[in-house]
């Protein structure tokens, strides 16, 4: 039998600079995002024969300083009999100097259609973080149990005071998603506590949860989950499936989480199915699928799709969630390109050639009559995206060239708008007052980019631009 190789990427024109992608191929979900053994792991969905879904493996790359990553060898091949028909998503844990991952083992029932399947739960190990083994005895979790769909997927693994536990997505007999939760000592035998919260209504709050995260921030008890079927409300919920978050309390004698209402994490096109881990200085790391089932890949045509988003740090404030870029990424600078404290003016070309830069825009917004800000990153005959924000509503509008539909988010009424934005050859990631509001998007061009700053009244803009490391991820 001949090898099956992965399939060539034929053009380099959208390939990423410093964020992760699979050396070629699909790839969709990150994956068992952890620290173990002195390097950051992040494994995601990948099919590479191809640069469309397929059965699902686990890509993986790893890094020091999640700055800098390497390419490693898929992880989890598919075909077993507990994973004939694909490694679905899934989470990782260290015990005892052993990295365990848990995943999806995805089954067809073999009559063509693809909404005909079920879902069972699998582990693997591996003590170099490299290879890794499927443990002899799964699956670890042979089916859902009897109040469940057949929508059972998405392990996520914790530990709490000696107690390990997994959050599963889940579809209840009802209809509506729902997250359940199981416990175990040792890692292999797990038991079913129940559902730890369901959606409140079909139409606002989906039919199936996808990917739950389940972690405590500042004293509260976060579930971040990626819910399906959640209809637009006006200026919200407008991507196909969203990623949010309920802020609440766990009682983990009771198993039942006491929460409020379902918030988006980030309101651009294309972030979707986020994972969260704890760096070695607690902090929260977030990071996500730069793309959405919706979004447009036209590198699909280059023989590669997908990447995930830069890392970035989690905080809760006023009962909201920040997310800022990750500190270290501050390392990505190669060199500072310009900067200018006390620019006056109405229009302002504050980038030019951005394609692998971090900008960072401050405009006072007090004082003055201003009215309109508005951000855009543009080539010389088009407007990629163009952010617009308005004093008296306190909204930005967020618009793509290729894209009809708008996107919006609010922030709290502030002195001064500040921007720091991330851009690499084919994303933008707009990171809004400290990430109160983030939008993360996909552009497509063959043309240099620039950036541009336009306020309604002549203002003092003051700006830095950096450019940074193109090179950040190696692929061997
Ligand atoms: C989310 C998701 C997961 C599933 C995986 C399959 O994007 O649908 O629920 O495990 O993708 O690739």
């Amino acid at each position: 039998m001949t090898k099956k190789e992965p399939i060539e990427l034929t053009n380099s024109r959208y390939r990423l600079g410093y964020h992760v992608a699979a050396p070629s191929g699909w790839i969709n979900d990150p994956n068992g995002f952890c620290y173990f053994d002195g390097y950051y792991h992040v494994f995601y969905q990948h099919y590479p024969y191809s640069a469309e879904w397929g059965p699902m493996h686990w890509g993986h790359a790893r890094s020091k300083d999640l700055v800098h990553w390497e390419s490693l060898p898929i992880a989890l091949t598919p075909g077993d009999k507990e994973d004939e028909d694909g490694c679905f998503s899934g989470s990782a844990i260290e015990k005892d100097g052993v990295l365990y991952l848990f995943y999806t083992g995805h089954h067809y029932y073999g009559d063509g259609d693809k909404d005909h399947f079920w879902q069972n739960q699998n582990m693997a190990y591996s003590t170099d973080g490299i290879h890794f083994t499927k443990y002899e005895n799964n699956p670890i979790i042979a089916k859902e149990p009897g109040d469940n769909t057949h929508h059972f997927r998405d392990p996520k693994v914790w530990e709490k005071d000696g107690v390990y536990y997994m959050i599963l997505g889940s579809q209840g007999e009802d209809g509506l998603g729902r997250a359940i939760v199981y416990s175990s000592k040792d890692l292999l035998d797990w038991e079913y506590e129940g559902p730890i919260s369901r959606a409140n209504g079909l139409k606002t709050e989906g039919f199936m949860w996808e990917c739950p995260d389940f972690f405590n921030l500042d004293g509260k008890d976060i579930l971040l989950l990626s819910p399906q079927g959640i209809d637009a409300q006006g200026k919200d919920y407008l991507n196909l499936f969203q990623t949010g978050y309920f802020i609440g309390d766990y009682d983990y004698k009771t198993a039942t989480f006491t929460r409020g209402e379902f918030h988006e994490l980030d309101k651009g096109h294309d972030f979707y199915a986020t994972q969260t881990t704890e760096a070695p200085d607690g902090r929260r790391i977030v990071i996500a699928w730069m793309d959405m089932w919706e979004s447009l890949l036209p590198e699909q045509e280059d023989g590669w799709a997908g990447a995930l988003t830069i890392p970035r740090e989690l905080r809760l404030k006023n009962d909201h969630l920040y997310m800022t870029p990750v500190k270290e990424l501050e390392d990505l600078r190669i060199k500072e390109v310009s900067n200018d404290s006390s620019v006056v003016a109405k229009e302002l070309l504050v980038a030019e050639d951005a394609s692998s830069s971090e900008v960072l825009i401050d405009i006072p917004l007090t004082g003055t009559n201003q009215e309109e800000v508005s951000f855009s990153l543009k080539t010389s005959n088009e407007e990629l995206v163009l952010l617009t924000y308005s004093k008296a509503t306190n909204e930005f509008i967020l618009k793509r060239s290729d894209k009809d539909d708008l996107r919006y988010g609010t922030i709290q009424p502030c002195d001064k708008l500040s921007l720091r934005v991330f851009i690499d050859t084919s994303s933008i990631e707009i990171f809004i007052n400290e990430g109160e509001l983030v939008f993360t998007e996909r552009f497509y061009t063959g043309e240099k980019t620039d950036v541009c700053v336009t306020v309604s009244e002549e203002e003092t803009i003051s700006y830095t631009v950096y450019q940074l490391d193109d090179n950040a991820v190696s692929y061997n």
